[in-house]
């Protein structure tokens, strides 16, 4: 039989479980919109789509072209739905609003267009994320202040990946769900549902370079994996990365393991490096979705109440036993 596509899923949803047929809009552009970012991914240099685009982001980032081209993509294809009433991306410094001449719906939409910038030019995954939030009221302009809501806010969280297959993960806050794009019909279809993230792990992804940066407690629990079975640990760990946070994350729940990606001394007045509205909380929604867990190292991800759009948090994200043990290292501190 022929696996549900995402658009029999949604309607599922609505039937069964009493989705909002605005959020399924929402989730259904943002699939249309991930579909045309695979598509120029797969063309690369083809489509004249690589390289820089000579401008930063906000954050001081050296755009790419692709970047930029996702972040229209993304917008075009949520205006359209017109369920929207504000957007977050971390390519644009400030909210985007919907024009006068369209539609105004319900939800606030946080997406990170293109994570793994540094993989794009070399052929290696990347991937769009995204965190949909209920709006107090739609209004014509939408400000920062109504991103401000913790993730556990969230009504629906996802992202995709553009690896050797274009897959989908979407949660509604009822579990997870795996959807791989067909390239011959451009159809997304269910290949997976009740994803699990085992609370044990034999592996762990962290940028090992920034090591003598990191706070203590970082350092304790990465020493720890590394003395393997000679160590208080007693096993062997394994290390992977991949260097886009989309590609350890979907690793994560297909085999499990904890990724990391903590504060840096270099940066003191920098919590992390991630961003908490479009990395870090549909990350975490997904994870504890998945059983798994997602913290800062001192709290939960999804409870920390946003104080700008583009803030950045520390994240330690994956199977529970892990994220507990680097979370009380760091409250026993
Ligand atoms: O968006 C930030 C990001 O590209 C993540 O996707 C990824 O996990 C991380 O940065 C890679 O960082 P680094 O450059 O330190 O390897
Ligand atoms: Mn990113």
């Amino acid at each position: 039989m022929t696996p549900l596509s995402l658009q029999q899923y949604l309607a599922r949803e609505e039937t069964l479980r009493g989705l909002d047929p605005q959020l399924a809009r929402v989730i259904s552009g943002i699939s249309e919109a991930c579909k045309t970012i695979s598509s120029l991914v797969r063309q690369g240099a083809l489509a004249g789509v690589l390289g820089l685009a000579g401008s930063e982001n906000v954050q001081g980032e050296e755009q790419k072209k692709l970047d930029i081209i996702s972040n229209d993509i993304f917008v075009e294809a949520l205006v359209q739905t017109g369920a929207v009433c504000g957007m977050v991306s971390e390519e644009v410094d400030h909210v985007i609003s919907v024009p006068e001449t369209e539609a105004l719906g319900p939800y606030l939409v946080a997406f990170d267009p293109l994570d793994g910038s540094s993989n794009i030019d070399i052929n290696v995954s990347i991937g769009s994320i995204f965190g949909i939030l209920p709006a107090d009221r739609p209004k014509r302009v939408a400000v920062e202040a109504d991103f401000f809501k913790p993730g556990r806010n969230l009504k629906a969280a996802g992202y995709c990946m553009y690896g050797p297959q274009t897959q989908l993960v979407l949660t509604l806050g009822q579990g997870v769900v795996m959807f791989t794009l067909d390239p011959l019909t451009g159809t997304f279809r269910l290949t997976r549902e009740a994803v699990r993230v085992e609370r044990e792990a034999k592996e762990f992804a962290i940028n090992m370079s920034n090591e003598r940066f990191w706070e203590k407690p970082v350092q304790r629990y990465i020493g720890e994996l590394l003395q393997g079975k000679d160590g208080v640990r007693g096993k062997n760990f394994n290390m992977r990365w991949i260097a886009a946070m989309v590609a350890e994350v979907h690793r994560i729940l297909q085999r499990g393991g904890i990724f990391m990606y903590p504060r840096d001394s270099r940066t003191p007045d920098r919590p992390g490096k991630l961003r908490l509205l479009y990395e870090a909380n549909p990350m975490a929604m997904i994870m504890e979705n998945a059983g798994g867990a997602a913290t800062n190292g001192h709290e939960r991800i999804l409870d920390i109440t946003p104080e700008k759009i583009h803030e950045r948090v520390a994240v330690f994200l994956g199977a529970a036993e892990e994220v507990e043990r680097v979370t009380a290292y760091h409250l026993d501190k």
